[in-house]
């Protein structure tokens, strides 16, 4: 069986990185696979400090963008990754496969734990151990993402391997998915990801942004001093960062972007690219408005899908204990 398994963050709302990088994959999936689940990781949004009533309405606002993008509770299974603890269960069993050392190698562990002035909690060091549970859980063979996520996802490919050589073959080795825009950069720094947890605000486009901030964020977008649109990621990588996300919302290629903007200079681009993104996300943003006035709604999308995933997790759980000798 081909199972697709992917999870977000509930921390605010989603971003275009987030969209182009995974949520459009997804979209797709649900439609090619008989068996998807998207996961709002709640308890990997505590590995760093949350404000309880934040990060309650952010589980929300995330399920509300996620259906407004067109992820449907018909054809996949969307829940909450608290609901079903046997993803906490199976991280304990993965955690006693997984060394130490391997842990210290993650490099979302050095930069997270570097800014919090501390040392970074058990839950930030352990976090990836978490991530090969969700997608083991369901014995998933295929998890789209985003490129900063390849990192972890090996993590889940070699610990489903050491758990079938210790135990016996049980788990498939899942397979990552990137999408062709892989990684969006930030708006104000092209040598850095897009990310929410970016201290500036331009430097991230929210799905659900006005078309008045999204024009301003394009506008300031940092590029170079050359005027002329070209495409070439690592010689500029800002107007190319603009060619990627305009040639992913258009369904170009950055190629016949580039063909069809001769003439154009930097600041007028700026413009083009943002007008695409608004109409790209117009239908989006609007149908969150009206998902957002209707939180009971989304709360019965949450519970119907925990029951599904938990009624696939418990059996998989179940025979893993055996397995350990439980
Ligand atoms: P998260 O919440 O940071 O991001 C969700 C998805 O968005 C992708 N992404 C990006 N893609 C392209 N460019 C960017 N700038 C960008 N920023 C984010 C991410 O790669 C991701 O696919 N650890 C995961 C959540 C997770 C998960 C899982 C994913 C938990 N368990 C199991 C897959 C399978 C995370 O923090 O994603």
């Amino acid at each position: 069986l081909e199972r697709v398994f992917s999870g977000i963050q509930p921390t605010g709302i989603p971003h275009l990185g987030n969209y182009l990088g995974a949520i459009q994959n997804w979209v797709r999936f649900q439609e090619e696979y008989s068996s998807a689940l998207y996961s709002i990781v709640d308890l990997h949004s505590i590995t760093v400090p949350r404000e309880p009533k934040v990060l309650h309405q952010s589980i929300l606002d995330t399920t509300a963008v996620l259906l407004a993008c067109g992820i449907d509770p018909q054809k996949c299974i969307i829940f909450q990754q608290s609901k079903v603890p046997e993803h906490v269960e199976l991280g304990w069993i993965l955690g006693c496969l997984t060394n130490v050392p391997r842990l210290r190698s993650f490099s979302q562990w050095k930069v997270k734990s570097a800014i919090q002035k501390s040392e970074g909690s058990v839950g930030l060091f352990t976090y990836p151990v978490l991530q090969a549970a969700d997608i083991l859980l369901y014995k998933s063979t295929h998890v789209p993402v985003g490129e900063d996520q390849v990192q972890h996802l090996e993590l889940a490919q070699d610990t489903a391997r050491l758990f079938n050589k210790k135990y016996g073959v049980f788990f498939p080795v899942p397979q990552t998915i990137l999408n062709t825009t892989k990684k969006i950069k930030s708006l104000r720094d092209p040598m850095a990801k897009m990310s929410k947890s970016d201290a500036q605000a331009l430097a991230t486009v929210d799905i659900t942004d006005s078309p008045e901030e999204i024009v301003l964020k394009f506008r300031k977008a940092v590029t170079d001093f050359t005027s002329e649109v070209t495409y070439d990621p690592s010689g500029r990588p800002g107007v190319s960062n603009l060619v990627a996300i305009h040639a992913a919302v258009t369904g170009l290629s950055p190629e016949d972007i580039v063909r069809q903007s001769v003439g154009l200079d930097t600041a007028r681009y700026k413009g083009v690219v943002a007008e695409a993104v608004i109409q790209k996300f117009a239908p989006v943003r609007s149908e969150f408005g009206r998902l957002q006035e209707d939180q009971s709604y989304l709360k019965k999308v949450l519970q119907a899908g925990a029951e599904k995933a938990k009624e696939l997790a418990a059996p998989v759980c179940l025979e893993i204990k055996r397995m350990v000798g439980f």
